[in-house]
């Protein structure tokens, strides 16, 4: 049988055969510890500290700004409980803002944060396309706030948020201020002097790298304690011995990303605008999800009413196409997501949601056969719920 067309590169991607080829090397060869003495453990260090000055030279910042963690949840997790409670600390301020439309990564910990540790989560707003906007921002950002929570670019309907307007209100503040650049870096400059970002979330394998790695940037001078403790790996942020294989692989797969980030856009973004294009005008009740033009190159979301979008993707994998829904539950009684309520669909629109993203290998013809069998398979999903 065939295998599907994979239109999901906002789920994950492959690894670039030039990243795991830079990988190799590190898993048996120089398989040194970087905190060892010696010389294999030297070799091991020289490795993680040419790693963390590629990423610095991604980013614009100090390669003793670059914390590597183990995923992008994981960078999410350590610039909120690690700034939040140094914030505390320093001010007593115990507000966390950010919006519903933020990876759960964000806002499952903030909650976390309210429900164990006597923070308080207030929601930022988003505008229609899924923006938080500086208005937004600027209405509820208080003395009494710790920390704001704002991402690049949102994984479920694509929308790129206005940062260094963002940033620029939390400076002026002095309230330490982190964006999840976790789907954005793929696409989209990460460079955090023009951000203005105190705190950005990065993760490998949104972008060609492996999973199970990821970075934090952490700019000077921001309060964060560790939320992994025990060696002083990592500047004392995140103990663990460092994996050096995969901060070799997220390394260069940001370093080919920046490269080739002009090329890879203006690949995607017309095939990005046929899909957007084609579907609103051939599936009758279909809306988009998330900003028009302020959106990842690479990324089209729907909404459909009264179709069930766990249905449509099952109808879609048979199909041979491999998408992804909003909706987070795969069986049962589904609720929908959060992030696309936030947008203000009721519940017959938000349970059907589809987003389709594009990457490396997509190939125009296989936008076009999607194109052609999706409104029947919506059909189908309609006639089958209602059935
Ligand atoms: C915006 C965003 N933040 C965080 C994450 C979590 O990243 P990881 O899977 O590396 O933990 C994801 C992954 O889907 C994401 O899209």
């Amino acid at each position: 049988m065939k295998s599907p067309v994979y239109f999901d590169y906002a789920a994950t991607t492959p690894v670039d055969p030039r990243v795991l080829e830079a990988m190799l090397p590190y898993f048996s060869e120089n398989f040194g510890n970087p905190s060892s003495v010696h010389r294999i453990g030297q070799r091991a260090e020289a490795a993680l500290e040419t790693a963390r000055e590629m990423i610095a030279s991604a980013l614009n910042c100090r390669s003793d700004e670059v914390i590597f963690t183990s995923c992008g949840s994981e960078s999410d997790n350590l610039a909120l409980r690690g700034a939040a409670f140094a914030q505390r600390d320093k001010t007593g301020a115990n507000w966390i803002l950010c919006s519903r439309a933020e990876h759960p990564a964000v806002s499952k910990t903030a909650l976390q944060l309210e429900k164990l540790h006597g923070f308080q989560v207030e929601w930022l707003d988003v505008d229609e396309t899924g923006m938080v906007t500086p208005a937004a921002l600027e209405k509820a950002i208080c003395d009494k706030t710790a920390l704001v929570s704002a991402m690049v670019a949102n994984n479920e309907f694509g929308t790129i948020n206005p940062i260094p307007e963002l940033a620029a209100i939390c400076r002026a503040h002095k309230i330490p201020f982190h964006s999840d650049a976790v789907q954005a870096a793929a696409y989209l400059d990460v460079d955090v002097e023009r951000l203005g970002v105190d705190l950005l979330s990065l993760g490998a394998h949104k972008f060609y790298g492996p999973k199970g790695v990821g970075a934090l940037y952490v700019r000077k001078g921001t309060g964060v304690y560790p939320h992994l403790t025990g060696g002083g790996q990592e500047f004392g942020l995140r103990a663990g011995t460092q994996n050096i294989p995969l901060i070799v692989g997220l390394a260069e797969s940001l370093r080919l990303a920046v490269a080739e980030r002009d090329a890879r856009t203006a690949y995607l973004l017309p095939l990005r605008d046929k899909i957007i294009g084609s579907v609103l005008e051939s599936v009758a009740e279909s809306r988009l999800t998330g900003h028009l033009e302020s959106r990842l190159p690479n990324h089209a979301s729907f909404v459909f009413k009264d179709a069930d979008g766990n249905l449509l993707l099952q109808l879609l994998d048979a199909a041979g196409f491999a998408c992804s829904s909003g909706s987070a539950c795969k069986t049962g009684n589904p609720e929908p997501s959060e992030a696309v309520t936030s947008l203000g669909f009721s519940r017959d629109w938000a349970l059907g949601s589809l987003r389709v993203t594009l990457g490396a290998s997509t190939a125009p013809a296989d936008v076009e056969n999607f194109l052609q069998a999706l409104p029947n398979l919506v059909e189908k999903a309609r006639a089958l719920k209602s059935g």
